[in-house]
């Protein structure tokens, strides 16, 4: 049977790859052409990550739906601990990103390899992050929570959704969400 919570975290997990993956296309064209990137758009979609992934998905695996399969499983779940270590280490590779795209921006070219390799290396973070969220957790959430457990998750993952999963988004990111639409390339955008 499928379940709301699920589907909203598959579906969230495909939008995070999608910019993530959109982010790493442009870098390479950058390069491949010596351009100066457009900052701005690199920031919005850095702000997009830190916006809905990191403040709203990964939160939510760690206060909702984690709780609940320790509460059902009658074995510890290290690799729960394990991804809790990785949403607080996410948050301050964020910040460690941004600030690596700031220099990139300031100080100019002599930063942009240092900026990619910390944008490659929170790619790779984040894909195997998912990965393991989907190959372990998720089935095992399926296996041992009860009805009442998605009657209670299944709202709560229901609120806030990421726009990037076909959600219209609140009027104050409108802004944010047609810089991303228009300027960036495929599989996000149409640029
Ligand atoms: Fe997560
Ligand atoms: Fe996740």
């Amino acid at each position: 049977m499928s379940h709301a919570t699920l589907k909203v975290i598959r579906d969230e997990h495909a939008a995070l790859a999608a910019m993530l993956r959109s982010v790493l296309l442009l870098l390479a064209q950058y390069r491949r052409r010596a351009e100066t990137p457009d900052f701005a758009l690199l920031r919005a979609m850095l702000f997009y990550i830190d916006e809905f992934p990191e403040r709203q998905h990964h939160p939510k695996e760690s206060t909702l739906l984690f709780p609940k399969l320790r509460l059902r499983s009658e074995e510890p779940l290290g690799v729960l601990d394990k991804l809790d270590r990785e949403h607080e280490q996410g948050e301050w590779q964020i910040r460690y990103v941004e600030r690596a795209l700031l220099a990139f921006e300031i100080v100019g070219d002599s930063r942009r390899t240092t900026f990619e390799e910390a944008f490659q290396r929170y790619v790779d973070f984040y894909l195997a992050h998912m990965r393991t969220e989907e190959l372990e957790v998720l089935p095992l959430a399926e296996k041992l929570l009860t009805q009442a457990d998605w009657d209670e998750l299944d709202p709560e993952f229901l609120l806030n959704r990421d726009p990037l999963t076909g959600h219209a988004p609140k009027e104050e990111y409108n802004a944010l969400f047609s810089r991303i639409v228009c300027l960036a390339p495929a599989p996000i955008g149409l640029g």
